[in-house]
């Protein structure tokens, strides 16, 4: 399987540079907490559960050289270091939820000695990097009944093994239904500004021996009129209480296409992806990304000097056109306000996903 991420017991953090595929499979090497953030900051790393895992890993690293006399002192400056971490990236809620899971577990351990309750912080972010794996694994299992043999589904950005510690949320399912044996076809879009799609989604099929077709974004609706498209199946970054999805730019155009043709729009998302205390996706904070990602590619410009630019790089889809929503405990339909309250609370009360 891809190794998106891993850290080893000397501290030393290695990532697969994301921006630098299919052309080059390289690993970087990150040995503070500052350089995993500029990693994410710059999208080496991404994808809602991978921004989570790293900055956790970030955070049990970091902690490591903390001078402290008292637990007071040290937790202080590990919120410190968790802000910078939280600053990188807005929109996807699972690096803040890998954050709370990190301070959570230093205020369990506050009465260990501090070398004691430092090594539980980096088995606490080792366990959220396997806990991902599994998760993703179970949400495959739960999700893969949508897809009938012969299907021919449409995805968006890269939900991949490379979008989170391994195996991969809505193209997980697709992988665990193609693993059972079914005959399918996934289209992926390119997923401009930075081509998600097309270097890192089709870069995954590639690998697995999954069929797809590479398409342009705009080809989307083309293809859904044609009748070659059955379902759109896409990740979160952010789902709201009320069932509205924070995804990469174009999900939403997406989602009403789908509705226009018919055609179902199922999400694929961990539960750490949801974000019950939001009422509405129009809380959702949508990160504004550099304008030389639109006006340049690969560091060639392809728009006239000095051309504006806007960079918005997530939309909200609302609830509405939302078909389902695939989690690790299970398929949530609308309203979405109750099922995903009783999603959370399944999983509360049942064994960790294996
Ligand atoms: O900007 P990115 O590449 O981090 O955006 C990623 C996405 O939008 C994914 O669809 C989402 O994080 C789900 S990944 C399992």
């Amino acid at each position: 399987m891809i190794k998106t991420i891993e850290c080893s017991q000397e501290g030393i953090v290695r990532i697969l540079d994301q921006s630098r595929l299919p052309l080059e499979e390289v690993y970087i090497e990150c040995r503070d907490h500052l350089e995993v953030a500029e990693a994410i900051r710059k999208m080496r790393i991404r994808g809602a559960p991978a921004i989570g895992v790293a900055a956790a890993i970030a955070l049990a690293l970091g902690a490591q050289k903390i001078q402290a006399d008292s637990f007071e002192g040290f937790y202080s400056k590990l919120q410190d270091l968790a802000e910078t971490l939280a600053g990188t990236r807005p929109t996807a809620v699972n690096l803040f939820w890998a954050l709370g899971c990190m301070k959570r577990c230093a205020l369990d351990f506050k009465d260990l000695p501090l070398q004691a309750l430092k090594e539980r912080l980096r088995e606490e972010a080792q366990r959220i990097l396997e806990e991902d794996i599994n998760t993703n694994r179970a949400l495959g299992r739960e999700g893969k009944g949508l897809i009938h043999d012969g299907a021919s589904i449409l995805t968006h950005c890269n939900t991949g093994a490379l979008a989170t510690a391994g195996y991969g949320t809505a193209l997980g399912v697709v992988r665990a239904a193609f693993e059972e044996g079914k005959r399918l076809t996934v289209y992926v879009d390119e997923t401009r500004p930075y081509l998600q799609g097309a270097r890192l989604t089709a870069w995954e099929l590639q690998k697995e021996g999954i069929p797809f077709v590479l398409i342009t974004d705009n080809m989307a609706g083309y293809f859904m009129k044609q009748g070659k498209i059955d379902m759109v199946m896409v990740g979160a970054d952010r789902i709201a209480a009320n069932g509205d999805v924070a995804n990469k730019i174009g999900t939403y155009g997406l989602a009403v296409l789908a509705r226009e043709h018919n055609i179902p729009f199922y999400v694929a998302a961990p539960l750490s992806t949801l974000d019950l205390g939001l009422p509405s996706g129009e809380e959702i904070p949508i990160e504004e990304r550099d304008p030389e990602e639109v006006t340049q590619f690969l560091g060639t410009p392809i728009a006239p000097p000095g051309a504006q630019a806007a960079n918005p790089a997530f939309d909200i889809t609302p609830a509405r056109l939302v078909s389902a929503i695939v989690t690790e405990v299970g398929i949530a339909r609308p309203p979405y306000k109750d099922s995903l309250r009783d999603l959370r609370q399944r999983a509360w009360h049942r064994p960790k996903a294996g």
